[in-house]
């Protein structure tokens, strides 16, 4: 099979990353016989340095022409970096956002799980984390306050900020219906998560993921208050499986449940649009402080790549030689710094993807 995939290595340990992913990717292509074309674009700061832009019409137009787009990550020191003193519209993540929009990628999946060789790392009590927990973060991703009008204004002599929130029905009915597809998958329960107490575009929100359900009678769906998620994420993630939800509150709550994993050096993520295109990352940031000092994880941005040969390229086979490649690199005890502990031994990034080359 011949697989055009764009990268966008970004900003920060960004390169890094993206050049163990494809190394991964390589070796996966020799083992199976497959053609990979690698095609790079610039975004975020690396773009701004080269064209004074986060993103270009010339490299949207690259990334639409692909099947699948692999990132890294943008942005660098909001204190520090000259990126952050230009108008937000200018500034790396909007970038992100463009692109977004521009390929419609209005699914994002975000996974969070404990790693059983991992579970030391993960910060709650023993009792809770003993029990384990795997969830899928699907978050609306193209639409509420990160697209709706805002402005600033000054009314009597006093500045106003305005943001909005809105939902179409089809909007929530694209993204529920992706949400219930994939809980099917997994183990068939949706907590569709909203604040439905205060917000119109929560009950709207609410309706339709019921609407979209009665397709579903396999799977259960129970409703969740977007504070009471926040709580239930370090009481007992154990109970989640599908979490579904809006834009915002799935940009907060698939931080949380990241951090709580304890390794979100490990954490992949998936952008989907209505077709099999994809644009993948980790869900982790481009942690300017450790770039280019070769310590940071690959394996985010390695799985990520792994959940692109399943969902755009439908390659199962090959997607679980590089899970499998991790859990074994894992349970031999190799670590990156991150998620290091006693007894194992601590590689670089290079070194990490370089043993999961020699495992698959
Ligand atoms: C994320 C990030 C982005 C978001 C930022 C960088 C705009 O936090 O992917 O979660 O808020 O969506
Ligand atoms: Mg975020």
């Amino acid at each position: 099979m011949k697989l055009n995939i764009v990268c966008i290595p970004g900003d920060g340990i960004g390169p890094e990353i993206v050049r163990e992913a494809k190394k991964v990717l390589e070796a996966v292509a020799k083992k199976y016989g497959h053609e990979m074309q690698f095609t790079d674009i610039l975004m975020g700061g690396a773009s701004i340095d080269v064209h004074g832009v986060p993103l270009t019409e010339e490299a949207i137009a690259t990334a639409k022409a692909a099947d699948a787009v692999l990132m890294g990550s943008i942005g660098g020191d909001t204190n520090t970096s000259p990126w952050y003193k230009l108008e937000p519209s200018l500034r790396p993540e909007a970038g992100l956002l463009k692109i977004r929009k521009a390929l419609n990628l209005f699914a994002n999946l975000r996974p969070a799980l404990l790693y059983p060789e991992l579970a030391g790392a993960c910060p709650l009590k023993e009792e809770i984390s003993q029990k384990g927990f795997d969830m899928l973060i699907m978050r609306e991703l193209t639409g509420g306050l990160y697209f709706g009008e805002r402005k600033t204004i000054e009314e009597n002599g006093m500045l106003k900020a305005i943001d909005t929130l809105t939902y179409t029905e089809e909007e929530i009915r694209r993204i529920a219906i992706k949400g219930f597809d994939i809980a099917r998958k997994r183990r068939q329960k949706v907590t569709s998560v909203d604040k439905a107490n205060v917000l119109d575009s929560s009950r709207l929100w609410r309706k339709v993921v019921n609407e979209v359900a009665k397709d579903y009678p396999d799977v259960t769906v129970e409703h969740m208050l977007v504070d009471n998620c926040a709580m239930q994420l370090v009481k007992d993630p154990a109970q989640f499986d599908v979490i579904l939800t809006e834009n915002m509150f799935g940009d907060i709550l698939s931080d949380e449940a990241s951090m709580v994993t304890g390794s979100i050096g490990m954490l992949a993520s998936a952008s989907l649009n209505d077709t099999k295109f994809g644009l993948y990352e980790p869900s982790h940031g481009s942690a300017p402080d450790i770039a280019g000092k070769d310590i940071a994880n690959p394996i985010a941005t390695i799985l990520s790549a792994a959940m692109m040969l399943k969902y755009t390229f439908d390659l199962d086979e090959e997607a679980t030689a590089i899970e499998n490649a991790v859990k074994s690199v894992l349970k031999k005890g190799y670590r990156t710094i991150d998620i290091m502990s006693e007894g194992c031994n601590q590689v670089g990034c290079t070194q990490m993807g370089d043993l999961l080359v020699e495992e698959i």
